[in-house]
């Protein structure tokens, strides 16, 4: 399988990469089970990309029942080494309001009982891989200086804080995430980040933020149209800054 120069996983309100050409469809069958749907494969300034809709392309795989093994090991096996993680989060701190694009350097776990782990077959080798960075330094680096070059703004770190869902949160859990430390809180974080370093993958976030998280700002009620209508005012840039990530 030849290389795939860019993987880019979609999160809720991304299904697709409207500018990809010649695209091609893959839903290959991978030991840890079924994808969240087909891994479309086309060119962008004469690379090749892979995207993948993470929650399926009809957002039908809510966060907890998402396969993420199956994911990044089929994207993987079809030849990418390097995968770009579109999340839609909730903003916490000051700086990371709504339509806010943010590169997150640190995340919390705090999600249960999702398969977070390749190492759980009779006799595969115990990894313990290093996640003081859990995001790759180099490629969020790299991905900044493109958002740069292509004029976009970008808030550069940022402690993502990952919860269960897919419920929202209650302002008594924004006010705990705050105080130990987190800006931003989406639901797919994890495991994706920690598989993603097991398969030695290089993998960095780019957050957006689609609403203030519980508590956050006087709104009533978090709707799922304001988000929705928040990534598509801000995923419209988002090609522009993979047009520059891949000819850098
Ligand atoms: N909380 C968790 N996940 C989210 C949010 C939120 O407020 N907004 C978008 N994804």
């Amino acid at each position: 399988m030849s290389d795939i120069d860019l993987a880019v996983i979609g999160g809720t309100g991304l299904y697709r990469i409207a500018e990809l050409d010649d695209v091609e469809t893959h839903q290959p069958p991978t030991r840890h089970g079924a994808l969240s749907g087909p891994v479309r494969i086309g060119t962008l300034e004469g690379r090749r990309v892979a995207f993948l809709a993470r929650h399926g392309e009809g957002h039908s795989v809510p966060p907890h029942r998402i396969n993420y093994r199956a994911n990044l090991a089929a994207l993987q096996a079809l030849g990418a080494r390097r995968v770009i993680a579109l999340n839609t989060v909730g903003g916490i701190t000051e700086r990371f309001g709504p339509r806010v694009l943010a590169c997150p350097d640190q995340l919390i776990d705090y999600t249960w009982g999702r398969v977070s782990t390749f190492c759980e077959e009779e006799g595969s080798e115990v990894l313990h891989v290093d996640f003081g960075y859990p995001y790759t330094p180099a490629l969020r680096t790299r991905l900044l200086a493109a958002a740069r070059t292509a004029g976009v703004d970008v808030v550069d770190g940022g402690c993502y804080g990952a919860t269960q869902g897919p419920r929202l949160e209650t302002k008594a859990e924004i006010a705990r995430l705050r105080r130990d430390g987190c800006d931003l809180v989406g639901m797919t974080g994890m495991p994706e980040a920690g598989l993603a370093r097991e398969l030695g993958l290089e993998y960095a976030c780019l957050a957006i933020v689609a609403n203030w998280a519980a508590g956050c700002a006087d709104a009533a009620e978090i709707t799922f149209q304001e988000v929705l209508d928040n990534v598509a005012a801000v995923s419209a840039s988002i090609p522009a800054i993979l047009r520059r990530f891949l000819t850098s």
